[in-house]
């Protein structure tokens, strides 16, 4: 299905706030085109690993290589140029409120790109029809569902046609309709555009969906990666009790 390249590596990575230890020797490896689901419970560091990864914050020890650079260790300069390699959908879509939804979706391209302002329009208008929402440009933001925010994010996203795409919890507080539209797209993404992805969820449903390998974090490190089949038979009893945990709580969660 994918050639056996690791495009990002965190290897041995230690993280702590204070006295609090969060990342505690974390490995993994990404492979080129695939989309890694990083699963755990709240407050267990995906968070923490994500901004690692586009180096918002420095490892205390160990490290994170992107296409063989490593992250931590480069200028400023050359983290920019890196960074424009992702495309990320942040919890909240984290939209501008106070621009419409082009300008959104335009905001990067305005700043990083070459493209004169007829070839962004077109840019914009390709995005929102590749998320399933042609026409929307002239809306303002507080005019949007929280299911069309993320959509609109994910345009904004995919916006500087990026090689990699990381979620941050991309169905949470979404419906269970809108959350497979969007879990959807996340598989067309990789289909259509051969990212490398990497989504940080709680959300069982949304893991075993869009994930090529899932791992478990757990008290720092990851207790197991595998496919969504060998995850769901695992024999681990800390990821056994998370999966069925969660995917019950989820199920909870609809009938409300
Ligand atoms: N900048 C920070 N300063 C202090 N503590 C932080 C910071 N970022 C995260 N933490 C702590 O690290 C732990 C993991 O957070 P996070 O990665 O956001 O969890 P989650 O798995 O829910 O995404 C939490 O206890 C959080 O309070
Ligand atoms: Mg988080």
């Amino acid at each position: 299905m994918m050639a056996n390249e690791t495009y990002i590596q965190v290897v041995d990575l230690y993280k702590s706030f204070g006295f609090k230890k969060v990342l505690q020797g974390l490995n993994l490896d990404i492979q080129r085109g695939e989309t890694m689901v990083v699963i755990g419970g709240s407050g267990s560091g995906k968070s923490v690993l994500l901004k690692h990864i586009i180096g918002l914050l420095t490892p205390d020890s160990g490290g994170v290589f992107v296409d063989n650079q490593e992250v931590g260790r480069l200028n400023e300069k050359k983290l920019d140029l890196l960074r424009r390699r992702f495309g990320m959908l942040f919890q909240g879509a984290a939209l501008f409120d106070s621009l419409n939804v082009e300008d959104n979706i335009a905001f990067a391209l305005n700043r990083h790109s070459l493209l004169s302002p007829g070839e962004i329009k077109i840019r914009v208008t390709q995005c929102l029809e590749m998320v399933g929402m042609p026409g929307i440009e002239k809306l303002r933001t507080s005019e949007l569902s929280g299911g069309m925010k993320k959509r609109v994010g994910l345009a904004r996203a995919i916006a500087l046609q990026p090689e990699i795409i990381l979620y941050d919890e991309p169905t949470t507080g979404l419906d269970p309709i809108m959350s497979d539209v969007i879990n959807n797209l996340i598989r067309e993404m990789q289909e259509k555009l051969k990212v490398t992805s990497i989504a940080i969820t709680h959300d069982m449903v949304s893991a075993y969906k869009i994930a090529d390998r899932i791992a478990m974090l757990y008290e720092g490190r990851i207790e197991e990666v595998g496919t969504p089949e060998e995850i769901k038979n695992t024999s681990l009893p800390i990821v056994r009790q998370f999966i069925r945990g969660e995917s019950s709580s989820t199920h909870q969660g609809v009938i409300q």
